[in-house]
């Protein structure tokens, strides 16, 4: 492993999900990108062509490069097993897209690889490097909410009704379906945001298009709070988390970088201290708003915070958060979630497997 302040970065999978992390990686000052990695001949030499890395059509040869040091796994879900495999053999850091894997089982084969090794793994639940939910953890945490009720997420992408969009992100038996792929993300917020694991689930799904176009999952979290989070991947964008405690309730929208607004309990809507607040947020937001539309807007600056998070585990010698566990642990709702939408009735989460 290279030591020097710059880390040399590969990138396997130059698909959708690509778009983000590439400009994520070229735009952060301490990383390189070296070298690129896809199957298909056409994209990987049009990709390393106009960034001037390396094109490597089989991943390995990223791996035997001494001038990388991190990785990022960003090819679907059924192959990270043997990628990440070969990366943690080959000493590297990682970046691991969601969901981590297909199976519990590959699940843990993956997070006992990385816990016998010496690599610094972070798995992409990029909600968490988003302002809005940093501000609502701390919220959260400090207790300003007082007791939660309910935690409600909400998202919404119409991504999946391009023809040219990938078949595994519509079959549920590789990873697809918003049960798992988009809802990965936000059982893992649950948890990030509540300090809590999640107990059980309910979920309904609707399946015209393809597996789980669309659903409501709910369920209990180990602390008590009722979660549920309604997911599209063919309706308009929207993305909101809420949160609605005992003395405030806080909501965030992510797609306005302005967009957490507090409301204490009793307070009313509408009210002109409520509109002042809401002005006084917007102008501080202002200067974080600049910065973020030069990085292409909030959510896709996220993927700079966990590139830059990985960044710094590596220089400062920590496990990054998510970690790989992390990724089980959200993967085993999604199994629970997919099974209660099968039988109708609520799975307990530790049945998952
Ligand atoms: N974090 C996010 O917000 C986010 C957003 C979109 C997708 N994703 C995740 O990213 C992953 C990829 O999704 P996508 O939509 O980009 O898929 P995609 O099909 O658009 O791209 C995947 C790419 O990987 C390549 N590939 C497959 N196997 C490979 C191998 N062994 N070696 C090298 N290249 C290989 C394919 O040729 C393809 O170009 C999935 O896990 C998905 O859930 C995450």
């Amino acid at each position: 492993m290279r030591t020097g302040r710059t880390l040399g970065v590969g990138l396997i999978g130059l698909g959708y999900a690509s778009g983000f992390h590439l400009p994520a990686v070229l735009g952060l000052p301490g990383l390189r990108l070296v070298g690129v990695s896809d199957r298909d001949p056409a994209r990987l030499a049009a990709v390393a062509r106009r960034h001037s890395v390396v094109a490597a059509p089989d991943y390995r040869t990223l791996l035997e490069r001494p001038d990388i040091d991190l990785v990022g796994i960003l090819t679907p879900p059924a192959s990270h097993l043997e990628i990440a495999l070969d990366a943690i053999a080959a000493g590297k850091h990682l970046v691991v897209e969601k969901p981590i894997a297909t199976t519990l089982d590959e699940a843990d084969r993956l997070v006992a690889a990385a816990e016998r090794g010496d690599s610094k793994v972070c798995v992409a639940y990029v909600l968490r490097f988003v302002r809005q939910v940093r501000t609502m953890r701390a919220l959260l945490a400090e207790g300003a909410l007082g007791e939660i009720e309910i935690l409600r997420c909400l998202a919404s992408t119409p991504e999946m009704l391009s023809p040219t969009a990938p078949g595994h992100r519509r079959d549920r038996m590789q990873g697809g379906g918003s049960v798992i792929e988009l809802g990965v993300h936000h059982y893992d917020l649950w948890s990030h945001l509540l300090g809590s694991a999640v107990a059980e689930v309910n979920a309904v799904g609707r399946s015209v298009r393809f597996h789980d176009q669309s659903s409501v999952v709910s369920g209990r979290m180990a602390c008590g709070t009722l979660v549920t989070t309604c997911t599209s991947l063919c309706g308009a964008d929207q993305y909101q988390v809420e949160a609605i405690g005992s003395r405030a309730r806080a909501s965030a929208s992510l797609l306005r970088y302005d967009g957490l607004e507090v409301v204490r309990a009793g307070s009313g809507a509408g009210l002109g201290l409520l509109r002042v607040s809401g002005l006084a947020r917007w102008v501080r937001g202002l200067p974080h708003a600049v910065r973020a539309s030069r990085h292409g807007g909030t959510f896709r600056e996220s993927f700079r915070g966990l590139w830059a998070h990985l960044a710094d585990a590596v220089a400062r010698d920590f496990q990054p958060e998510p970690g790989l566990r992390a990724g089980r642990a959200s993967l085993a709702v999604a199994i629970a979630a997919s099974r209660a939408g099968a039988v109708g009735g609520t799975v307990r989460v530790a049945d998952a497997g």
